[in-house]
């Protein structure tokens, strides 16, 4: 037998989004340990509207084939959560491969344009943030709910942040797409609990950039904030309660507890070392 088998999600299906680097990668590698079919979505190339590059299609593989390493099948499929269509496929594709999707985790994020106070920020890159931050999480939910409704179970886990509970100045489009997901999840939670269906949402504060997820949001917070890369991580600790930065890893954690979790549902769980309880 191996790990996977006997794993928390041993024979259940996780579609994660924005997983080709980062958190997403650390919770693919986490479920796929667990014994979870994973279904690994990432835009995979740069998109017009994000000041940096996004995940790429061979970090997408990378992630691939270290949970295919774990001994459980593993899917991928290159798709923007803001395209309906291309989610629908994806969506489609694997409930005729496996038959349903047990969890969904949606992590897809960007961080920026970001950096301006409101009266600045041009209307494209609002809808931008709000596009991808928000209503991708609606699109992927909203595709993937009429199978879990139909199995009368499932679970979804939104991945929102401290931007979701308190403001950051200069981060408007984020904060307010972050708050969003946390209605949505409460919205949802409620919609879905006659339906065997919990719907909950994780809030990571400052999350190291470790180099063997590649993935690289916290650099770029600091670049829209203009702090030096050297003084970086320092600026961010010293906000940490916990005097460190969180880690990919208890992120994903949280996803695993939440995506087995019976009878919580809409519940909104911070990751971020007390930063929030200040
Ligand atoms: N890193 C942090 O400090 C931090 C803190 C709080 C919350 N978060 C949230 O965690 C999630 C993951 O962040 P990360 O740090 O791993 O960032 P990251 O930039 O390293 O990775 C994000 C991944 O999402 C993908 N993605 C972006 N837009 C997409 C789209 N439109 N369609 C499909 N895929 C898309 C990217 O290609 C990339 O692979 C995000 O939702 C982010 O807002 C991160």
């Amino acid at each position: 037998m191996t790990v996977a088998s006997a794993g928390r999600l041993a024979g259940q299906v996780a579609l994660v989004t924005g997983a080709a680097r980062g958190i997403g990668r650390a919770i693919a590698c986490r479920f796929a340990a667990e014994g979870a079919d994973v279904v690994l979505l990432d835009v995979a190339r740069d998109i017009a509207g994000c000041p940096y590059p996004l995940g790429t299609a061979a970090q997408l593989r990378t992630t691939a084939d270290r949970c295919a390493a774990l001994g459980v099948t593993v899917v991928t499929h290159e798709a923007d959560v803001r395209d309906g269509a291309a989610a629908a496929r994806a969506v489609e594709q694997t409930l005729d491969r496996f038959g349903r999707i047990d969890v969904l985790v949606n992590n897809a994020g960007v961080a920026g344009p970001s950096g301006l106070p409101v009266h600045e920020i041009a209307d494209d890159d609002w809808r931008f943030m709000i596009d991808v931050n928000l209503t991708g999480a609606f699109t992927m939910t909203k595709l993937v709910v009429p199978g879990m409704r139909r199995g009368r179970r499932g679970s979804i886990v939104n991945v929102s942040s401290t931007a979701g509970l308190v403001g950051y100045r200069h981060f408007a489009g984020y904060v307010a797409a972050k708050h969003g997901l946390i209605g949505l999840t409460r919205a949802a939670a409620l919609d879905y609990a006659p339906h065997g269906v919990r719907v909950n949402v994780v809030c990571p504060g400052s999350v190291l950039d470790e180099p063997d997820l590649e993935g690289r949001m916290l650099a770029e917070i600091a670049r829209s904030l203009q702090l030096p890369p050297e003084e970086s991580e320092e600026v961010f600790v010293r906000d940490q309660p916990t005097n460190r930065l969180v880690r990919a890893s208890a992120v994903a954690d949280a996803c695993l507890w939440l995506a087995g979790a019976g009878d919580v549902t809409g519940a909104v769980v911070p990751v971020d070392g007390g930063f929030a309880v200040r």
